[in-house]
């Protein structure tokens, strides 16, 4: 018997590690314990073991490949509450080590436990996302925002650079039960969640914030640990992997509703989607036909971004139909890639346009523009989960890495992403049909396909060494 005891209660790379080193030696799902940091007193029965120390190293050993959505499923559903989390993973794993397409029944119990507790964690994460209202405090110094929360799972280091990115130019504090995220304009940070017991009453908010977190009264150890941790906790990446490992204390495993059969994963989506279709936060609405959304499965490993959608886009009200598409697609087949796997998006899902007689001349969207669609862009990635995110044009890019990007100095190489994610940056489709050259084009589109070629790759191995 092997007790593995993880950093947190996220630790999904602790999680991974271990998973992997078991399963390469043969250890069956029923001789290993699964606990976190701070809780394992209670749960050693005599006689266990602490893996790794009985199993051998096994980076000289042969490895093992699962399904890449494995790995995506395992990162959101290991911020489940339930403390069985952790065992159910790896009996999947190891039985997705002999049966590579078990994923695909879904009524497997293995696979539907799995598949709905990351469903709750979704579905939590876009409650916290929708609900979470910021009041001022601190007036009289410096103006801060503040918001209590009380997450049902470990979503707050997941929902972080949401709030950052959403909220970014205010100082703002988010506080829970299980940890606080802090924001200062520049990095997020995290301090120990406060007490249940400790809840700020309607209207007290800013009384529980100058209990924990105003400076002028941190005189007491715990306030002072507080501050030392907002200080040093600070981190230029917000999306820190063990943020939680401040949360301490034993939570109790939940009782989880039955589950039969897996909860339909298209439901983020289409909600999503539906919400979209209703988008009022930049003006290009009130001319544009419809919302064009992405489309592509939800379990792609690859998301396309282009810039907007074009007159036939914004008719049709799918991405990629008109001539830009029918250039993607002839690329993307050259490549090898299979648009039906993908999920291809814009970062700007209105048509914007001048009309001119009887056409509608493409506009290029602005900067606020961008920054206004992004939430749906952040949000389709949540919930697609791409390995890869393939920026097509500066638009793309700008909303991919949150900055302007020249596409000249990133194009064609793969970069690191918060979240294990990579992206490819290339150019537009469209830029390759305004180029009227017959010999640039098609120099031009043959770098294109190189590009697209890495995805290709990506997409072909389709299984990912666990
Ligand atoms: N150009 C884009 O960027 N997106 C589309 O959907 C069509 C053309």
């Amino acid at each position: 018997m092997y007790l593995i005891i993880l950093d947190s209660e996220t630790d999904f790379d602790g999680w991974r590690t271990a998973a992997r080193t078991l399963a390469l030696h043969h250890v069956a799902p029923e001789d290993v314990r699964w606990s976190v940091q701070g809780q394992t007193s209670d749960l050693m029965p005599p006689g266990l073991a602490e893996a790794p120390p009985h199993l051998p190293s096994t980076e000289t050993e042969s490895s093992f490949s699962v399904p890449a959505h494995f790995l995506a499923l395992a990162r959101v559903a290991i911020l489940h509450r339930d403390g069985e989390r952790f065992a159910l993973l790896y009996r999947l794993l190891w039985r997705l080590k002999v049966d590579h397409d078990l994923l695909d029944r879904m009524t497997d119990p293995d696979v539907t436990q799995p598949a709905a507790m990351a469903d709750s964690v979704r579905r939590d994460a876009q409650r916290m996302r929708e609900t979470v209202r910021f009041r001022e405090i601190g007036r009289e110094q410096k103006a801060h925002y503040a918001a209590w929360f009380e997450p049902e799972h470990h979503i707050v280091a997941f929902t972080a650079p949401f709030f950052a990115r959403r909220f970014a130019d205010m100082p703002w504090s988010i506080l829970t039960p299980d940890v606080c995220a802090h924001w200062d304009g520049h990095a997020v940070s995290f301090t120990p969640g406060i007490s249940r017991a400790e809840r700020p009453a309607p209207g007290r908010l800013e009384e529980t914030w100058r209990r924990h977190f105003q400076p002028r009264r941190m005189s007491t150890p715990a306030a002072q640990a507080n501050r030392r941790n907002l200080q040093e906790a600070s981190i230029l990446e917000p999306l820190l992997a063990d943020a939680e490992r401040w949360t301490g204390g034993r939570i109790a495993p939940r009782p989880e509703a039955p589950m039969a059969a897996r909860t339909k994963p298209a439901d983020d989506l289409d909600a999503l989607r539906e919400e979209a279709a209703h988008c009022r936060a930049c003006p290009l609405y009130k001319d544009a036909t419809q919302t064009v959304f992405g489309e592509g499965p939800q379990s792609a490993n690859i998301m396309l971004v282009g810039e907007q959608p074009g007159d036939k886009e914004d008719l049709a009200g799918h991405p990629f139909v008109g001539p830009a598409g029918q250039m993607l697609d002839r690329a993307l087949t050259e490549a090898g890639v299979d648009r039906k796997k993908v999920y291809v998006t814009n970062a700007v899902k209105h048509f914007k346009f001048v009309p001119r007689g009887k056409i509608r001349l493409h506009q290029k969207p602005a900067t606020p523009e961008i920054r206004a669609c992004r939430q749906w862009y952040e949000r389709e990635v949540s919930v697609i989960q791409p390995d890869l995110i393939v920026a097509m044009g500066a638009t793309a890019a700008q909303s991919v890495f949150g900055k302007i990007t020249p596409i000249g100095k990133t194009r064609g190489r793969l970069i690191d992403l918060p979240d294990d994610r990579k992206a490819l940056v290339t150019v537009h489709p469209s830029y390759l049909l305004r180029l009227p050259d017959p010999k640039a084009r098609a120099l031009e589109y043959q770098r294109f396909v190189d590009d697209l070629k890495i995805a290709a790759g990506l997409q072909k191995k389709s299984a990912h060494a666990a």
